[in-house]
């Protein structure tokens, strides 16, 4: 056995489904990796799961008037089997709300609590008075002081990735009541991310094969100076911060996600019945830890985690924090928000896990952000996997099959050509290698294409349609030749189109998948195989107008969506001259309580009302005929004001008025008060 290796994906938030933005970012390179280390053999445990606390959550749950359990609930369980169908082989895909998670995440906070870790700290922050409560992280929108982007969040500007504090962002809005919000008083739990800083410099410059777009952004933040950064928060959805007197305070999400690497390696240890075993892989120094994560979690992953875990002390730090940049959508930011985004669910409707997994892999967000379009999957498919790939497995075997018995011929002799294609594989091999472990999954890819090419180049150069009649023995050391290649292929490919090869090594009768069997020869001569079958399908251009199609009319649907839901401002009627307290007493107001509503013949605004307040009852005209039904009236509790002069519309006397407000879309409500009709009001 290999080295052993804990391999992490961020924990995707349980708010919606996964799109190929998630995967290109922390899961399809991840899932490479891995599957590259399993071939070699050695000891890997691939972890994730969802994130299931903070406020996008709260937010995901307010927008649909559900509860946040509904919502993740419902995602966890989408995005589990997702993954599981589009091949990402995590070994435990665990959940932040998990038992073992808030035990887990709990006694971290307590043993930080008691080293004295933390700085208890007052400090005001942004309040919704409207809604009653603070207004954390997403909770807040603004102005970016930085690029002054105007739809930045409070925890973060999506737009520079910039990390920010809801009092750093210009003209604040809170985002449950559309107000301006105040500042008030609270008390949270800081880590004082200052006092970690020699340590992690060190620890950092330690790693300085650490990719550049990762090293540039921590130097940055070393460059600034580190804060103190709020681990706890005011919410009602979360982990409970573990101490008395904390009640409607949670642990801060990004406090208890990245615990929620440990948590899941527990339950899966806990799983596979040997409960002590995640131990080897966190706090064994000799396990390597790897998290795979996109751009905006770099500080989360090489900053504040790791000082949490040298703080508890015994946890191994990670060895490569491989993060990419973003992976934009035909050219555009992807934005589930305006429902520019592809997601995975509804690929696999309309095409194979092996196609997006190539074709993604191609064009990786590595070293910058990169850009999918259905253009590009077409011609990635259609000009690499088919043309190439999928052309030069299907003349080997069916050549082989045809001409050969569908047997490996006996190569004879073979020639310069021949043992240089057979050599590449061996050159081939010690690149894939490298780029794999050094988190180049483009290059490797690349690489592996490269043998395809150089096959096929070589088919179509040595003819063997026309060495069969003039040359058999050439002809078979030809075929020999290409049943090599296709074998080694078999293997090269295997992380990434694990489908297609687990079919193509059927046909080649090769068992395993290994690195180490990937030789020249892998097949012997004689050894029968499969007749060939295609790998892969061209791309019809109509699949990709389809698929264009679609993305315009949900991103439609989206906004229109959004725009029916979105709050008009209100416009207030402007206040009114002031009153005396003694003008105010001489309003009689009363409780009552509707009797019978009726219609006023010829009018289409007035509706005659009986109301009982108590000591009689009163007739009033109420100009709502438009906005309700009469028959829904009676039975209604109301105020009314009682000493109103009575007046006299549309022949009926009216004797009083009943108290209301009005919406700014002209609907309304009744003012009441649980209380007998006939009472005063004041
Ligand atoms: O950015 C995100 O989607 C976060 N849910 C990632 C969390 S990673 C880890 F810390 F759990
Ligand atoms: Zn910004």
């Amino acid at each position: 056995m290999g080295k052993r290796t804990l391999v992490t994906s961020a924990l995707p938030y349980a708010n919606g489904p996964i799109h190929l933005g998630h995967l290109a970012g922390a899961y399809l390179p991840a899932d490479f990796y891995v599957r590259f280390k399993r071939m070699k053999g050695d000891d890997i445990v691939f972890i994730c799961g969802s994130d299931e606390h903070g406020v996008p959550i709260t937010i995901a749950a307010e927008k649909e008037g559900v509860t946040p359990q509904d919502i993740v609930d419902r995602y966890h369980e989408l995005n589990k089997k997702t993954f599981e169908e589009f091949g990402i082989t995590f070994d435990y895909f665990g959940r932040t709300s998990s038992p073992v998670h808030h035990e887990t995440s709990q006694d971290f906070f307590r043993v930080l609590h008691e080293k004295g870790i933390f700085k208890k700290k007052k400090e005001t922050q942004l309040y919704d008075e409207k809604a009653e409560m603070f207004l954390p992280d997403r909770y807040v929108k603004g102005t970016c002081p930085h690029c002054s982007y105007e739809e930045a969040f409070g925890d973060q500007c999506e737009k520079c990735g910039t990390s920010l504090s809801p009092s750093d962002l210009i003209d604040p809005q809170s985002m449950v009541s559309g107000e301006k919000p105040v500042y008030r008083e609270t008390e949270h739990w800081f880590l004082p991310l200052g006092d970690f800083q020699p340590k992690l410099e060190q620890w950092i410059l330690e790693n300085s094969n650490w990719k550049p777009n990762v090293m540039g952004q921590i130097r940055s933040w070393f460059k600034q100076g580190l804060g103190d950064r709020a681990v706890t928060r005011d919410l009602n959805w979360g982990v409970p911060v573990p101490l008395d007197h904390t009640e409607g305070k949670v642990l801060y999400v990004w406090f208890d996600a990245p615990i929620g690497y440990i948590s899941a390696t527990r339950e899966w240890a806990e799983e596979k019945g040997q409960p002590d075993l995640w131990k080897q892989y966190w706090r064994d120094s000799d396990s390597d830890l790897i998290h795979f994560i996109g751009k905006d979690n770099i500080v989360f992953h090489c900053i504040m985690f790791p000082s949490v875990l040298m703080s508890y002390d015994g946890y191994v730090l990670p060895v490569n924090v491989p993060a990419n940049e973003f992976l934009n959508l035909e050219g555009q930011k992807l934005s589930t928000s305006r429902g520019w985004a592809v997601w995975l669910h509804e690929y696999m409707n309309d095409f194979e896990p092996d196609l997006l997994r190539y074709v993604l892999g191609t064009g990786l967000p590595e070293t910058k952000d990169a850009d999918f379009s259905w253009k590009y999957f077409q011609d990635h498919i259609n000009g690499e996997l088919a043309d190439i790939l999928g052309n030069f497995i299907f003349r080997t075997l069916s050549f082989t099959h045809n001409y050969f018995d569908g047997k490996v011929p006996e190569p004879g002799e073979l020639t310069a050509a021949d043992q240089s294609l057979l050599g590449k594989i061996t050159m081939l091999k010690k690149e894939v290698d490298k780029a794999y472990e050094s988190f180049r999954f483009r290059d490797a890819i690349q690489a592996s294409m490269a043998l395809a090419r150089a096959g096929n180049k070589y088919f179509t150069e040595t003819e063997p349609w026309h060495l069969r009649k003039n040359n058999p023995d050439r002809c078979a050391a030809v075929l020999y030749v290409c049943c090599q290649v296709s074998a080694a292929l078999s293997i090269f490919f295997e992380p990434i189109i694990p489908d297609a090869c687990a079919r193509l090594r059927s046909s080649l009768g090769i068992k395993d998948a290994k690195w180490s069997s990937l030789t020249e020869t892998m097949l012997t001569a004689g050894q029968t195989i499969d007749k060939g079958e295609i790998l892969f399908r061209k791309i019809e251009d109509k699949a990709i107008t389809a698929q264009l199609d679609k993305l315009r009319e949900q991103t439609l649907k989206t906004e229109k969506e959004a725009a029916g839901t979105k709050q008009q401002p209100v416009k207030y009627e402007p206040l009114k001259q002031t009153i005396t307290f003694d003008d105010f007493l001489k309003l009689d107001l009363r409780t009552g309580e509707i009797l019978t509503a009726e219609r006023v013949p010829r009018s289409d605004k007035l509706l005659k009302v009986t109301v009982d307040i108590g000591l009689e009852k009163r007739t009033i005209l109420a100009g709502i005929a438009k906005q309700t039904d009469p028959e829904t009236l009676p039975g209604t509790k109301v105020i009314i004001v009682a000493n109103l002069k009575p007046r006299k519309m549309m022949g009926t006397m009216s004797e009083g008025m009943i108290l209301m407000a009005e919406n700014p879309d002209g609907t309304f409500r009744f003012l009441s008060a649980d209380a007998e009709n006939g009472c005063t009001v004041s």
